[in-house]
């Protein structure tokens, strides 16, 4: 179990043109994949388009959680797409890494970087996890739809 001492070897900090090929792995690790809208793999051409495209229009929105240490090595991202009037959240955590405390940790340590807005949810329904996993930090279900539930956090 991870400690609030163990918790401090992971820091959060801005995306950087570095980390392409490792937000890469994580996006397209299989488990990731599976939570994901589109579940196919993601070529790495794909990637680049994208994540320079973030680079260039939301950097100061999409965070990394890194290990510190010598084997310093991002175990995670999140991301705040703007929408009107909100941000849509974007959350992974390498599944090695899972229940650790590591995605709460990326969760609430993140909100007070962007400008305050009401934070939006998209959970797939298969991805209960997921869903349990927002409630459980603050999120409130406020809509289901065919194919996922929207749920939203009022106050970053
Ligand atoms: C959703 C996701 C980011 C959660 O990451 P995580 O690091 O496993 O999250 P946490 O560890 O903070 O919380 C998960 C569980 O671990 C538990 N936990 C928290 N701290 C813990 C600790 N120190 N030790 C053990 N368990 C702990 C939490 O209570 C929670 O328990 P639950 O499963 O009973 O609800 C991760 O599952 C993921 O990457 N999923 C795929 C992508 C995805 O679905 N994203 C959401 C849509 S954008």
């Amino acid at each position: 179990m991870a400690t609030n001492q163990s918790l401090n070897h992971f820091h959060i900090r801005t995306i950087e043109k570095r980390d392409e090929k490792r937000i890469w792995e994580i996006r397209n690790h299989p488990e990731i994949r599976k939570q994901a809208f589109r579940s196919e793999e993601i070529p790495f051409s794909f990637h680049r388009i994208w994540f320079n495209q973030r680079l260039a229009l939301d950097r100061a929105k999409f965070f990394v959680l890194e290990k510190t240490g010598p084997e310093m090595l991002i175990v995670g991202y999140c991301r705040y797409k703007p929408i009107p009037q909100a941000y849509e959240i974007s959350i992974a955590i390498d599944p090695t890494y899972h229940q650790q405390g590591l995605g709460s940790k990326l969760m609430n340590e993140t909100p007070s970087r962007v400008p305050k807005r009401k934070i939006i949810a998209r959970v797939k329904i298969a991805n209960k996890k997921s869903k349990d996993f927002f409630e459980k930090n603050g999120f409130s279900l406020t809509r289901t739809f065919s194919d996922h539930y929207e749920l939203i956090k009022q106050d970053t």
